[in-house]
């Protein structure tokens, strides 16, 4: 059965540039040249150059059509649901946007005096404070331009505090449900990771914990809500034990949006936190950037944020502090990725505190509305209640053959961007859905309708799922061999074969 939503590239087909080419077409003409021809290579020197290489010869209409064809390969939130756990790939408002390219924003400079910049420089108050009255906390960093660059700002804060307290430890204990940039986050920091386990809930297992923290522990990075969208219910007492032992709790923020406008983090007794504008709020998350990855912290840990900050002068104007001795220096050029920090200042402004609740509550909703209606569908490792996003596993479709990947694929004839394959680790076969607060209720059935039509697939005919995708212009990769050994740049059809 093909089903509703299923949409298909304009054309299938599309050539490279260079199979188009053809000798002697170009995509200009000049007038005839009435001022004096000059020698180029005279002129130029060595830099000069006679063969161009192999440049693809094509009319202006053809390289317009095939930019346009290609850029309706695109799948984005633009074109439908992108359901990618974990990456939080919501609707980015338009207003934003639009906010965020002002001239007086987007032309403002970084070394422009303090004075002609009380604007922006008022955008990162503001902001600032938003963020700590949307998390409870003491205080923040902008800088940090992702997520991961959050976390290692974050630990590093840690380390200050504990060696300035003559106690500096050795490991950082992490669950083993984490997001690989914490382990690697411990690491860089200088720390010796060790693993903890989750219990039959989807939690950390806090017998566990009891057992490992002890005078070598800096800290625990923790997500709330975890990888598995679960929340950690037994968060106050985790950040007690460690607080007992000395330690600290350093949580990962970068699903907050499942607790804006509900629940602050910094009454859990987390000591630190990285916040992802990118996911959390509407900032463009994808293709590597650009983001933002704010760090808010309690009071103790304020003296060592990144510098510089800003403060309020006597007179009332607003400047950059570079004086705190203490500080771990600089994370980011400047001050961070300033469009991220407008962009996400317009969506909290826009939204005001009820409208932020609403979103919550409405990614929430969306994701228990999937895992209800894929119940039986798909296997569903934890009971426990779900979330911003659900996870489910391939454990019922595997006994023919298929796995999750496999499903992924298939989904993409169906007209959705896959869902989250494979993570987190803790799942064997995990299928890890986030539909986010943008979906409408239509969009999640049409999305349902594919998900269920493949379940019945992987009993009825499991080569179809097994083969997919069917639609695009390439089917299944060698994914090993494309990452171990990329082809990054074209070659002619027989220069290649002779490498
Ligand atoms: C739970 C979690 N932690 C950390 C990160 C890292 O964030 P970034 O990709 O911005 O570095 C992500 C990414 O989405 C995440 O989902």
């Amino acid at each position: 059965m093909i089903p509703t939503k299923a949409t298909r590239h304009v054309n299938q087909n599309e050539g490279l540039i260079f199979e188009k080419s053809s000798p002697g077409k170009a995509a200009y003409k000049l007038p005839p040249l009435d001022v004096p021809d000059v020698d180029a290579a005279k002129l130029l020197g060595a830099a000069y150059r006679e063969d161009l290489g192999q440049m693809p010869e094509v009319s202006e209409i053809e390289i317009i059509r095939h930019f346009t064809r290609l850029s309706t390969w695109n799948y984005g939130v633009d074109t439908g649901m992108y359901p990618l756990g974990s990456c939080t790939m919501k609707y980015n408002p338009r207003v934003n946007e639009v906010v965020s390219r002002l001239e007086g924003l987007a032309s403002s400079h970084p070394y422009q005096p303090e004075k002609i910049s009380q604007g922006a420089l008022l955008i990162l108050k503001t902001l600032s404070e938003c963020l700590t009255e949307i998390t409870g906390f003491d205080a923040v960093t902008l800088q940090p331009a992702a997520g991961a660059h959050g976390e290692l700002t974050g630990i590093l804060l840690m380390r200050a505090y504990l060696e300035s307290q003559g106690n500096p430890r050795k490991k950082i204990l992490i669950p083993d449900s984490a997001h690989g940039t914490n382990p690697a986050t411990a690491a860089i920091a200088g720390y010796a990771v060790e693993n903890l386990k989750s219990n039959a809930a989807g939690m950390v297992d806090v017998p566990s914990l009891i057992a490992q923290t002890n005078e070598d522990v800096a800290g625990l990075m923790i997500t709330n809500p975890n990888t598995l969208g679960v929340f950690e219910q037994e968060i106050k007492k985790i950040a007690d034990i460690l607080h007992a032992k000395g330690a600290l709790l350093y949580t990962d923020g970068a699903n907050m949006n499942a607790l804006v406008g509900k629940a602050k983090p910094g009454a859990f007794g987390v000591d630190v936190m990285h916040l992802n504008l990118h996911k959390t709020f509407s900032t463009p998350h994808g293709g590597g950037g650009p983001g933002a990855g704010p760090v808010v912290c309690k009071k103790n840990l304020e003296p060592f944020l990144p510098v510089p900050v800003v403060v309020t002068r006597g007179d009332g104007t607003l400047a950059f502090d570079y004086d705190r001795p203490k500080a771990i220096g600089r994370v980011r050029a400047f001050y961070g990725n300033f469009g991220m920090l407008v962009r996400a200042l317009a969506y909290i402004l826009a939204n005001g505190p009820d409208g932020l609740r609403q979103t919550t509550e409405d990614a929430v909703l969306n994701a228990n509305y999937i895992r209800k209606k894929l119940e039986g569908y798909y296997d569903l490792p934890y009971k426990t209640p779900t979330m911003h996003e659900v996870v489910f596993s391939d454990r019922l479709q595997t006994k023919n053959g298929i796995k999750t990947g496999d499903i992924a694929k298939r989904l993409i004839d169906y007209g959705f961007h896959p869902y989250t394959v494979s993570f987190p680790l803790i799942v064997h076969g995990a299928l890890m859905i986030e539909p986010t607060e943008s979906e409408s209720l239509e969009e999640l059935d049409l999305f349902v309708e594919a998900m269920r039509a493949i379940a019945k697939e992987c009993e009825q005919e499991p080569q179809t799922v097994l083969e997919a995708p069917h639609s695009t212009r390439v089917s299944r990769m060698d994914e090993t061999m494309a990452a171990r050994k990329p082809i990054l740049r074209w070659k002619r059809a027989q220069q290649a074969a002779a490498d």
